[in-house]
């Protein structure tokens, strides 16, 4: 990993701001993430977002935390934040802006036991792939206080696999329609190619079932995008 994500961060972080990310997959045409998106106050976060940050409590782990957008939010609301990212350059940036406890770490090492665990901005993504569901899950839940809750949002891109007149070319055989093959690039330099998946929201129900999570509905988009409450 180049780690062109954390470059553009700790870039926007520095005043060295000129251009914003550009990202791809599959299925979809260059699109622009601006990077003022990713230092997001509260105010300028999705609702979904916002729910979650608003139902959490007690101990915090912000997994994929980016620039540190939400555990700043609520660090500054007085909660014990961990916020941790593969990305070097998101941890320095999460530092720079005050996270007095971010560390580079891949979620499948974390150890520590929470009250609550954010995963946000399509928090499935960090699973890659179908097969990969329950893994990830099992090891989330692993990491729960008894009273514990998981927040994570993802939506159905069914919706990206519709033409015009609202056919789908969808090809049955094919993998599961939320597996993407994700390009990132940005100042010219191309990150290696990531898998990315997003996860309806009865796919992640059926996921948790098998892991023994409870897992219930908190809030629906305006996108078919969803925030999901996993507990014990
Ligand atoms: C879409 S960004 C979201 C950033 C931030 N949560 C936000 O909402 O602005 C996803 C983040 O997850 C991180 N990430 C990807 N896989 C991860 C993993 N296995 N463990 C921890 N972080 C991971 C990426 O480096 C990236 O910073």
């Amino acid at each position: 990993m180049k780690d062109l994500f954390g470059k553009a961060l700790l870039d926007y972080q520095n005043g060295r701001y000129t251009e914003n990310i550009i990202t791809s997959t599959n299925i979809s045409e260059e699109d622009d993430l601006p990077l003022p998106y990713l230092f997001r106050s509260f105010k300028e976060m999705p609702k979904l977002e916002q729910k979650a940050l608003k139902l959490a409590k007690g101990s915090i782990l912000d997994v994929g935390c980016g620039a540190g957008s939400h555990s700043l939010y609520l660090q500054e609301k007085g909660f014990k934040v961990k916020a941790i990212d593969i990305s070097k350059g998101a941890i320095e940036v999460a530092k720079q802006r005050g996270i007095l406890h971010a560390e580079v770490k891949h979620i499948l090492n974390e150890t520590e036991n929470f009250d609550t665990i954010l995963l946000l901005m399509n928090g499935t993504g960090i699973f890659q792939e179908l097969v990969q569901v329950s893994k990830y899950l099992s090891h989330l839940k692993s990491l729960l206080n008894s009273n514990g809750q998981i927040f994570i949002d993802s939506s159905d891109i069914q919706y990206m696999y519709e033409d015009e007149d609202g056919g789908v070319w969808m090809d049955m055989n094919a993998a599961y329609h939320g597996e993407l093959d994700y390009f990132l690039s940005y100042k010219g330099d191309e990150e290696d190619p990531m898998k990315w998946l997003y996860l309806d929201f009865e796919k992640l129900q059926l996921a948790c079932e098998t892991v023994g999570l409870k897992c219930e509905l908190v809030a629906e988009g305006e996108h078919f995008d969803y925030l999901a409450q996993l507990s014990l």
